[in-house]
Order: structure tokens, then C-alpha cells, then sequence
């Protein structure tokens, strides 16, 4: 497998690039449309062929590539709510399998952070990886005050869906701000405060003191990406 992790350093973003080896197709999830010159830099470089690109969720921090890398690869296009967002060519189903020549990405709904919050497993024996966007952060978690969050919903996703995964699996979040890259499960578990508060009122308690301000970008982000980050005119 070809595997790239990606930053965006303005939004702390991280991006994903998986391919298979032998058929050379990929997959991105989580592309900032400031860096698709990068991002088709690196596809050509070493001679993939992008077929899927996915949003975790309507992100409220920056511009999704989207639309920009459809445009530029032919891509296919992925994002859950096609209610709300109906410029994806496909709408993200809990427990359906993407592939990517022989990778499966199994696709989890994760409700919580936002209601179209998704994350995506990567089936592999000995260590699998999870893409979490902001459903579960490393030593943290996204939060639950806008886009229909829920602090509930997000309880039941980390505990009910994320915790009973394999606990060797490799967590990759959709940001980080400390500059860690990755995590494990079994290292959340021990490590991450919020994972630590295992009563659901307790949890959804906490959650409502935050008090965090709204990010920079949201009131910008939020309604390009509901049209897949396309530029107007
Ligand atoms: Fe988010």
C-alpha cells in the first residue's frame, strides 16, 4: 500500500493518500483546496490514478478540494447528508466497503462532532488503520456545539462503534494541533481525557462547558463546502 499523511498548516489538517501498489488507484480523504496543487502534484508524481475522494464531514475550518480535485482527476466524489449536499457524486453508507484496487475502506458513521461525521477503517490483519476526521482527535475529540453536533450521539459513536475496534488500530485524526501524526486505539484508551469520562451525562455535561470560540473560517467554510469547495465564477 502507498500511504501519504498530509498538513495543512493553516487549518492543521491533515490529509490522507492511499493507493494500491499494483492497480496504482487511490483515494483522498479530507483535501484542502489551498493545497490540491500539491495534492496533484504528488498523484503524478508517482503515477496514481485518483478514483475517490472523501470528506470525514462538512469541515467548518477550511475549503474542501472536493470539487477543484473532481475537476482536475475525474474523481469520484463522497460526503455523507446528500440532503444537505448534493454536489457529491455519492452519499457515505454506514458499514458499506470502498474499493481502491485491493484496499477496503469500510465506512462507520460516527455521529456527535456533526450529524454528517464519518470515519473510515482500512481492513488489514496485523494493523489496521482508522481515519477519524474530528469524531476522535489524539487526546482529545472534536467538538459537539455546531453543525448539529451532539455530545450523546458522540459518546455512543466513540464507545458504541470506534472502542470496539482492535485496539492495536492506527488512529489518524482530521487535525492536530500539538503535531502529532498518529495514535493507536489501545493508546487513546489509556491516554486521551476524553475517553476517560465513561458516563454519557457526565460526558455530554463536559462537553457543554467548553465554550470554545467559533472557528475562523466557519462562516466562509461551511457554505462552500456545502457545494463541494466550488470557486464562484
Ligand atoms: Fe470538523
Amino acid at each position: 500500500m502507498i500511504f501519504r499523511q498530509l498538513f495543512d498548516h493553516e487549518s492543521y489538517t491533515y490529509t490522507y493518500l492511499l493507493a494500491d501498489e499494483a492497480t496504482r488507484e487511490a483515494i483522498i480523504i479530507d483535501p484542502v483546496l489551498s493545497q490540491v496543487e500539491n495534492n496533484l502534484r504528488l498523484i503524478n508524481e508517482l503515477t496514481l490514478k485518483l478514483i475517490a475522494a472523501v470528506d470525514t464531514h462538512v469541515h467548518a475550518d477550511h475549503i474542501t478540494a472536493l470539487d477543484a480535485l473532481r475537476n482536475s482527476t475525474d474523481c469520484q466524489t463522497w460526503l455523507g447528508n446528500p440532503g444537505e449536499v448534493q454536489c457529491v457524486d455519492h452519499a457515505l453508507e454506514d458499514q458499506a466497503v470502498m474499493h481502491i484496487g485491493k484496499l477496503q475502506l469500510k465506512v462507520i458513521y460516527t455521529p456527535g462532532h456533526t450529524d454528517d461525521s464519518y470515519c473510515f477503517y482500512l481492513q488489514q490483519n496485523n494493523a489496521p488503520m482508522l481515519f477519524t476526521g474530528d469524531t476522535l482527535l489524539i487526546r482529545g475529540t472534536g467538538r459537539t456545539d455546531f453543525q448539529n453536533g451532539d455530545a450523546g450521539q458522540l459518546f455512543d459513536s466513540l464507545h458504541q462503534k470506534i472502542l470496539t475496534l482492535p485496539k492495536q488500530t492506527r488512529v489518524f485524526p482530521g487535525h492536530d494541533y500539538k503535531g502529532w501524526h498518529e495514535s493507536t486505539l489501545a493508546e487513546e484508551i489509556a491516554h486521551n481525557p476524553r475517553l476517560a469520562i465513561t458516563a454519557r451525562d457526565d460526558f455530554i455535561k463536559h462537553m457543554s462547558t467548553l465554550d470554545l470560540p467559533n472557528p475562523k473560517m466557519m462562516d466562509i467554510a461551511v457554505p462552500a463546502n456545502r457545494t463541494c469547495g466550488k470557486q464562484p465564477g
